[in-house]
């Protein structure tokens, strides 16, 4: 089943096109690579389809609904839940006040409610003392906590922005089998932004490629890694 589509989708910031007519389709139980050189557009792709950001132009379906112009708070009710590119912990709260804040705003769940399935999210997590400020969290718990934030919300489909980007080998294996239990557990539709490219490699089952905001290849990992549009993209973006 289709969870999210795009048709068209355009945004441009002044004279610059950041994503250009970009359709695309993320399906439930689905992890999906999103990858392409700095600048390419993969951040606004992620903001055009949670709801920071509104398109100049094209269309947002979730579930066979129009949200394209839907505010990214009804989004995160209905169900669309993302990471941020830059972590952005409440530093006055604790962990699992920071958790919480996702189902009590978008869920609407008494602080009770949202307490004991935060605390849960948690456990699954092994994210543990849940009392601590966030303040004194390694960059591990850090992303572990971003990801729960987002899990809060209760999605079905997720958007991860270089979630493992700060992480050692160590603990991005660990990030990468956790995400991809929660995925498969929850029947989730998983979109991941990485540079990283072993971690698309092992994470995903599908990747779409972007340059100048434009969708350039898309299929698995080992066919668009060979793709010479795609090794040109990365080969120009470095030179
Ligand atoms: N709010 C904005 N105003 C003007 N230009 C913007 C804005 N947001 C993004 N851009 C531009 O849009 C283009 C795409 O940026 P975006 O952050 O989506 O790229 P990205 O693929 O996520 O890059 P990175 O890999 O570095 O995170 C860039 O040229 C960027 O400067
Ligand atoms: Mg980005």
């Amino acid at each position: 089943m289709t969870t999210l589509r795009t048709e068209g989708l355009t945004r441009r910031f002044q004279g610059l096109v950041a994503v250009k007519d970009l359709s695309f389709h993320l399906d439930a139980g689905e992890i999906l690579g999103i990858i392409g050189p700095n600048g390419a557009g993969k951040t606004t792709f992620i903001n055009l389809v949670s709801g920071i950001t509104m398109p100049s132009s094209g269309r947002v379906e979730y579930k066979g609904r129009d949200i394209t112009y839907m505010p990214a708070h009804e989004r995160a009710r209905i169900g669309i839940a993302r990471t941020y590119q830059l972590i952005h912990p409440l530093e006055n709260l604790t962990v699992i006040e920071n958790v919480m804040i996702g189902s009590v705003f978008s869920r609407g769940k008494s602080l009770k409610e949202a307490r004991r399935s935060a605390e849960a999210i948690c456990a699954e997590l092994e994210l543990d003392r849940l009392d601590r400020d966030t303040a004194k969290l390694s960059m591990l718990e850090i992303k572990k906590m971003e990801i729960a934030r987002a899990l809060a919300n209760e999605p079905e489909a997720l958007f991860l922005d270089e979630v493992m980007a700060g992480l050692n080998s160590d603990e991005t294996k660990q990030v990468i089998g956790t995400v991809q239990r929660i995925a498969a557990e929850r029947n989730l539709a998983v979109g991941v932004v990485e540079h990283v490219m072993g971690v698309i490699r092992e994470l995903t089952q599908r990747v779409i490629v972007l340059e100048a905001g434009e969708l350039i290849a898309e299929g698995p990992y080992e066919k668009v890694s060979k793709d010479p549009r795609v090794i040109e993209a990365y080969l120009g973006g470095a030179a």
